[in-house]
């Protein structure tokens, strides 16, 4: 799949949802008529396809290279779209969508029939979710079909969070992308599996494990987020995720990754540190990213793995977060991208 030309549309990322622009009416066309096209979500890019066309929904697969057993999230604008794609809608689930729809929570639930097998990788399962930007929101709405989206990288890259990062991967490979400039949380959201008798969580995200807690009591965690040995309930957690050019490794002391520093620069490596705990560290390092707080590294962190990518370094060393609200989520992509390596 290959075009001469990937559409940018440039929206107000505060456009009113009632107010649709003529851009988003023909990125809306484009979907409907079996396009793929890249819209801003308030967690990550997405890569959407009419989740009702078997066809479009397999251009997705392609265009990311992306294994087909790996299911996608539908989104959808309006509660009412859920009758369709789903054939069940438990009391838990009910209170988790009034709660955190429009939002970043991917809910699992049984699927219908009437869902596009390669959707949901053949699965009697399907995720679904309500994002909240504007953008998303009003693109769905004009689109009035349910949407497929991954997240809209190549496989094994960051996830994308500016239209940029999108063009980078995508670039003549999809027909359009919605730039509604960066994203806000960052992370992509959390997926949360309703079609057991107990709620599981499979991947943190936007929403926290405390926020969701606090709605439906104690949820339970696929072990797999934590014990490498145990295989992973949510069939795209299995992947090698992204693992940056350089080395990258977890470092709990600050005090321990200046001698590190130090150390490689010495022996004429090019260092990259990421520091996640505010900016009174002073790292003398090739690169350096400061976040000041678990939301701003949540915000940043895939662009700041682009950057180190593309600065060439040769090692990288990240701060450690408490595993706390979105530190998990930001723990999670940084222990896979480091392979585990944690010191
Ligand atoms: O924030 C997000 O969730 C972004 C934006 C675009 O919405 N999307 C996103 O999609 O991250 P993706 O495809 O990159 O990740 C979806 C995850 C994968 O790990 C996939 O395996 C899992 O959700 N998933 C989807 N359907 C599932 C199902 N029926 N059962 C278990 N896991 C499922
Ligand atoms: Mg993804």
């Amino acid at each position: 799949m290959s075009y001469k030309h990937t559409k940018i549309w440039t929206v107000d990322k505060n456009i009113e949802r009632e107010e649709c622009s003529t851009s988003i009416e023909e990125a809306a066309l484009w979907i409907k008529g079996g396009e793929l096209v890249a819209f801003p979500t308030e967690t990550v890019y997405g890569l959407g396809a009419n989740a009702l066309s078997q066809e479009a929904v397999a251009k997705i697969f392609l265009a990311k290279g992306r294994p087909s057993d790996n299911p996608l999230i539908v989104h959808i604008s309006r509660l009412e779209q859920l009758e369709g794609l789903v054939i069940d809608v438990s009391e838990d689930a009910r209170k988790l969508m009034d709660a955190f729809w429009p939002g970043a929570l991917t809910l699992i639930l049984s699927a219908s029939d009437q869902v596009a097998t390669n959707v949901t990788a053949g699965l009697s399962t399907v995720a679904v979710r309500m994002p909240s930007h504007p953008v998303a929101l009003t693109l769905l709405d004009a689109c009035g079909v349910p949407v497929a989206a991954p997240s809209a990288n190549l496989s094994g890259k960051p996830s994308p969070t500016t239209a940029t990062h999108v063009q980078r991967d995508l670039d003549k490979r999809i027909a359009g992308i919605v730039d509604g400039g960066p994203t806000g949380i960052g992370v992509e959201s959390t997926v949360l599996d309703l079609s057991l008798p107990e709620p599981v969580l499979y991947r943190p995200g936007g929403v926290t494990r405390e926020e969701i807690e606090a709605i439906v009591g104690p949820i339970s965690v696929d072990p797999a987020l934590t014990d490498t040995d145990s295989s992973p309930r949510s069939p795209g957690m299995k992947y090698t995720h992204y693992a940056p050019k350089g080395t990258l490794t977890l470092v709990r002391e600050t005090k321990k990754i200046r001698e590190l520093v130090e150390a490689d620069r010495r022996s004429g490596l090019r260092v990259g540190v990421l520091a996640t705990r505010g900016e009174r560290a002073v790292y003398e390092a090739d690169v350096v990213v400061y976040g000041k707080d678990s939301r701003h590294v949540a915000h940043s962190l895939y662009d700041s793995l682009r950057r180190f990518d593309d600065a060439e370094v040769d090692v990288i060393y990240a701060e450690t977060l408490p595993e706390e609200g979105i530190g998990m989520a930001v723990m999670n992509r940084l222990r896979k991208a480091a392979g585990g390596r944690i010191l």
